[in-house]
């Protein structure tokens, strides 16, 4: 494993490196939907990786989020990748963004790599062997209760409609120190890890915003779940990951404001 781990290390940073460069300049942005952005650096970032990956790995699978993935039907490993975790941001110069790198054996995150390049934050994990943030080893916060949280969650960059989300963002407002909402679902994940935050939800994530991410927060000691408490497979309808402590409390106001959602 630790020879995927490094390739994913060290081609996230690759990836990275062409995010760095672009990050503060005037960017040619288009449009996948009605506000959902791409840029040619998401472009570039997803052809360096998937390029390395093809000639490395020919016979593993690759789910990349801009199309250039390479389908090996029944392939033991796949790779899901985020070229650019946080387009939105990005596109604004807002420096929270990174790549995300996660491979997957028959379905099972086993190796993670994520990397914020204008922090220069590498976030790494392999299957039991723990969770590193720049080669020293994280862990989830100790914190245990929710009122003493900080807490994250997302909303999908696609819609412009309303979310039943906001009842969930509203609840847990209620009843933490804050939620924040940061635009780059891999690095929500990262900080989850890191003890940064304490817990964190979202609906309608993809298997390559939370591959390597849920890796390093079940490493770090944390837990992760569907909003439902039960098993969380990367792409699931919705997911939830904690410092373990907490994660009851998060079930119990995630079914609260499931109720008023449905009321609305
Ligand atoms: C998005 C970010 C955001 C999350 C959205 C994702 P992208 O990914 O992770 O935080 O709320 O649901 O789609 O489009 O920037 O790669
Ligand atoms: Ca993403
Ligand atoms: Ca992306």
């Amino acid at each position: 494993m630790s020879e995927y781990l490094e390739f994913a290390i060290q081609t996230a940073r690759e990836a990275g490196a062409i995010l760095r460069a672009a990050w503060d300049r005037p960017k040619e942005i288009s449009y996948k939907g009605e506000v959902d952005i791409v840029t040619e650096s998401d472009r570039l970032s997803e052809e360096l990786i998937v390029e390395r990956l093809r000639r490395k790995y020919p016979d593993h699978a690759v789910i990349a989020e801009e199309g250039s993935g390479v389908d090996s039907a029944g392939a033991k490993f796949c790779w899901h990748v985020d070229p650019l975790d946080g387009t939105t941001n990005f596109a604004h110069s807002y420096p929270c963004f990174c790549v995300s790198i996660g491979l997957a054996e028959h379905g099972r995150p086993v190796a993670a790599a994520v990397f914020n390049p204008v922090a220069d934050e590498m976030f790494s994990a392999a299957r039991g062997q723990g969770a590193h943030l720049n080669g020293k080893p994280i862990r989830v916060s100790a914190n245990e209760t929710l009122s003493t949280s900080l807490v994250a969650t997302g909303f999908p960059t696609h819609l412009r409609k309303r979310s039943s989300n906001m009842n969930y963002y509203w609840e847990f407002t209620l009843r933490t120190h804050g939620v924040r909402r940061d635009g780059a679902a891999a690095l929500d994940l990262c900080s989850v890890a890191c003890g940064r935050f304490d817990a964190f939800w979202e609906f309608g994530l993809k298997s390559w915003d939370t591959c390597a991410g849920v890796l390093l927060v079940e490493e770090a000691g944390g837990k992760v779940t569907d909003l439902h408490g039960e098993p969380y497979t990367p792409g699931g309808a919705s997911v939830m990951a904690t410092n373990g402590r907490v994660h009851a409390e998060v079930q119990e106001v995630a079914a609260i404001a499931e109720r008023s959602a449905s009321r609305v």
